[in-house]
């Protein structure tokens, strides 16, 4: 048995040995260690809709099944995503001023109209417009690493590649776009969880430097003609180009996080899962042409957002229990992407999967990830680049994951391709 075998052993025995009252999933060493998925399926066959009481964040419902997870989504006017009755995390930020006023913590009509503001962005024209200079980019990335030696794939692959989008989506100075990997990683991290994280002040501070930034891009546009830049966008809309700073800032963490933690994490997480099978590796060196479902096998496998919260905003059902107006609902995607009952074998990665695009990683209803056709081109454009050049890429140690419920991710993966 190696390690992993063992505390996934051990992990599933505490599981199902703890009074079912107790089982909370939000516990971020569950997510550190990789464990989390034993208490959700004891979740989805014991108790699907389920309250915990977390020492944190209060009393919260945990939603785990793919069906409840697609009523609660669709169901914008009972759950809210409203960031005044406390967003689309399970943590309820204290400080008044660092509640990130972001369109997808909005409900209709707001919402919709700054949604529309940007969309255009990844319209299948722009889309088209941008897959050249991807892949430019993606073939330099890759014929920089080095052979034959350890590197980190997080570093040098993951975060490189989509720092460089979203420098592209912002037409923000590539010179300094590693500003938007650690504005993504400020407004993600969390001194509730992580002893390394900044304090709510440092991180308030952080996102005021960026706001700054972003203030000087937009001061420079708002009277040029329109462009096609995401900044561009907002400057010339009239639904967002009157927004406070307040708003400005939330929709600024709100691109920056969204085209950046998800996509990178779906980079390292998806050779860790071809790392893993062999079989499906090789189905990959045989059949290039299974590169986009694949794809949306990896993005099911990674779930890089794990869970989406809303506030009931109105007494209702739910597959049985009574939830109250106020109470805090969580949606694990990540639980439900592992639904039997919705997904044949879901436990196997499988690169052929038929309907693979059937999953919940981006979300549903009025708040679907505006991104998801950029993410899977992106995805889908290293993978056939891998293809060209690399038969192997040994993964030499388990990654290193970062400590959170709601960004699922690794800070580190040692990899080597040899000569
Ligand atoms: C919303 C996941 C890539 C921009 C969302 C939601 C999820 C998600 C779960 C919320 C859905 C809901 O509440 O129903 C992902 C994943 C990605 C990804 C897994 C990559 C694999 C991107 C990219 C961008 C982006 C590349 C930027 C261009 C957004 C935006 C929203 C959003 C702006 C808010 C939509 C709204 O509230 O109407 N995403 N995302 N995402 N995503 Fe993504």
């Amino acid at each position: 048995m190696t390690i992993n075998q063992a505390v996934q052993a051990a992990a599933r025995e505490r599981a199902y040995a703890m009074p079912l009252a107790d089982v909370d999933p939000c516990n971020v060493d569950y997510f550190e260690d990789d464990t989390v998925g034993h208490y959700f399926e004891r979740l989805r066959r014991e108790d699907p809709v389920h309250m915990a009481v977390h020492p944190l964040h209060g009393p919260y419902w945990s939603i785990t099944r793919y069906q409840d997870i697609m009523s609660v989504d669709t169901n914008h006017q009972v759950f809210s995503s409203d960031w005044s009755l406390g967003g689309i995390t399970i943590t309820d930020e204290k400080m008044e001023e660092a509640r990130l006023q972001m369109f997808i913590a909005m409900d209709p009509p707001k919402h919709d109209v700054q949604r529309k503001a940007v969309t255009g962005i990844v319209a299948p024209s722009n889309l088209a417009n941008m897959e050249a200079l991807i892949r430019e980019r993606t073939i330099k990335v890759l014929e920089s690493l080095p052979r034959g030696e350890a590197f980190d794939w997080v570093d040098k692959v993951s975060i490189e590649l989509t720092t460089l989008m979203l420098a592209t989506l912002f037409d923000f100075p590539l010179e300094d776009r590693r500003l938007l990997t650690h504005w993504s990683n400020v407004a993600t991290s969390s001194k509730l969880v992580d002893p390394d994280a900044p304090t709510p002040e440092e991180r308030l501070a952080e996102l005021h430097k960026m706001l700054a930034y972003f203030t000087r891009l937009w001061n420079e546009r708002v009277n040029a003609e329109p462009g096609h830049d995401l900044v561009s966008m907002l400057a010339h809309n009239p639904a967002t180009r009157n927004m406070g700073p307040a708003e400005y800032m939330g929709n600024l963490v709100l691109l920056i996080v969204g085209g950046n933690d998800t996509t990178r994490n779906s980079m390292t997480g998806g050779l860790l899962a071809m790392s893993q099978n062999p079989g499906e590796w090789q189905k990959f060196r045989d059949k290039p042409e299974l590169i986009p479902n694949m794809v949306s096998e990896i993005i099911r496998w990674q779930t890089p957002l794990a869970h989406m919260r809303r506030t009931a905003t109105q007494d209702t059902e739910l597959n049985g229990k009574t939830i109250k107006k106020g109470d805090k609902v969580v949606m694990w995607y990540l639980s439900g992407n592992r639904d039997d009952s919705a997904i044949a074998n879901p436990e196997q990665f499988l690169i052929d999967r038929p309907q693979a695009r059937q999953h919940l990683s981006f979300g549903f209803g009025i708040h679907r990830c505006v991104g998801n056709r950029l993410a899977e081109m992106q995805l889908r454009i290293l993978w056939e680049e891998i293809h060209k050049r690399f038969p192997v890429i040994e993964v030499l140690a388990p990654p290193k994951r970062v400590r959170s419920t709601f960004v699922r991710g690794y800070s580190e993966m040692q990899v080597r391709i040899p000569v």
